[in-house]
């Protein structure tokens, strides 16, 4: 598959690292640095090293795994290590792992005595589509979601489909929300297309119409300054559901979980405020249900997650930023919404569950 332009670096579909390999060999690295979890550390990065045994010269670094280690203690404890295995400024570090590793990575090189470079090779399927692709890194603080973090593009992306095998389906499925908002907020046939395949499907051909998709949109704005907004369908609502059960420990929703909810809640809004029709508002809920089952919204949890929402990075004037759908295959942004709308959307989805009769069942 030919690697696709982004801005300023290219994404290559690399099955089996052969161009990793040769990019390795054609850059003028004076070291290399692995950032890895717990988990890519044994079930990804020996298929890198497999395919790149001319490399020695090279040390890694392991994070724990999970969103709740996004943060500022574990990003000094990459800047120590980077500092204790001397890294200089011509030093690569590439981050293998879901989403955490290439948000935390990219910023811990992006600020590293003043930036090093680095590249992405995401393995889990929402770091694939989303997380990699775009040049965003960052670290949550508080549990708000990457609050902190730069603009900063990797030297490349590396996306190979044979991490998705030691994939587990609950984080299959979780990625696969961003694969239909893709579709929902860009492209109606993508949508209705990944429908009849379902997340176990999805293969090369539906990753790369995703990145695609997020790529074209972030080619043309890199720095949100208005279209790039468009990718953050779901994810006002979804951001504030993440964080309110990642601060309830042991309760945590992966990141496609909660953004499911938070694109139903966020559809009702399309339909409600903006022009997304009732037939398209059904027709999602349903799907999205289906495949997501649905989340305890407690009344009593509803107000702390307003409170959350007050720190979306698209409010303005204290105003809560949203992107809305204007119908399925486009999206608009800079719509602002004040609480008692957003409570009405709580509404809808409790309602449509209830209706439903899919129980609560993920908190
Ligand atoms: N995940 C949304 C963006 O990269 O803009």
């Amino acid at each position: 598959m030919q690697p696709l332009a982004s801005n300023g670096y290219s994404v290559f579909f690399d099955n089996d690292f052969a161009q990793l390999s040769d990019f390795l060999q054609k850059g003028d690295y004076s070291k290399v640095f692995f950032l890895t979890d717990t988990n890519t550390s044994v079930h990804c990065l020996p298929l890198i090293n497999e395919a790149l045994p001319w490399l020695t010269n090279f040390d890694i670094i392991e994070i724990d795994a999970g969103e709740e280690n996004k943060n500022i203690d574990y990003c000094i404890g990459i800047w120590k290590m980077l500092l204790d295995f001397g890294a200089d400024r011509k030093s690569l570090l590439i981050n293998v792992g879901g989403g955490v590793v290439t948000d935390i990575g990219g910023f811990a090189a992006a600020t590293f005595k003043r930036g090093i470079r680095f590249i992405n090779i995401p393995t889990s399927l929402l770091a694939q589509v989303d997380a990699s692709i775009g040049g965003k890194t960052g670290i949550d603080i508080s549990n708000i979601k990457n609050i902190v973090g730069t603009f900063s593009t990797p030297d490349a992306v590396f996306i190979s489909d044979v991490f998705l095998a030691s994939l587990d389906r609950r984080q299959l499925v979780s990625g696969f929300a961003e694969i239909i908002k893709h579709g929902l907020i860009a492209d109606e046939a993508y949508y209705k297309e990944i429908q009849s395949c379902g997340p176990e499907a999805a293969g090369s051909a539906i990753i790369r119409r995703s990145v695609e998709i997020k790529n074209e949109v972030v080619t043309q704005d890199p720095h949100e300054s208005g279209l790039r907004k468009i990718l953050n369908f779901g994810h006002t609502v979804g951001h504030a559901i993440e964080a309110f059960f990642l601060d309830r420990k042991g309760k945590s929703l992966l990141h496609g979980e909660a953004l499911a909810a938070g694109m139903i809640c966020e559809a009702y809004l399309s339909y409600k405020h903006h022009t997304l029709s009732h037939e398209d508002l059904s027709q999602l809920s349903a799907y999205l249900f289906s495949v997501y089952g649905s989340i305890s919204l407690l009344p009593e949890y509803e107000h702390v997650m307003l409170d959350y929402m007050k720190n979306d990075k698209k409010n303005v004037n204290g105003q809560t930023g949203f992107s809305l759908l204007k119908r399925v295959g486009a999206c608009d942004y800079n719509q602002y919404l004040n609480d008692e709308q957003i409570l009405e959307s709580f509404a809808y989805y409790k309602q449509t569950a209830s209706a439903m009769k899919i129980a609560g069942s993920k908190s």
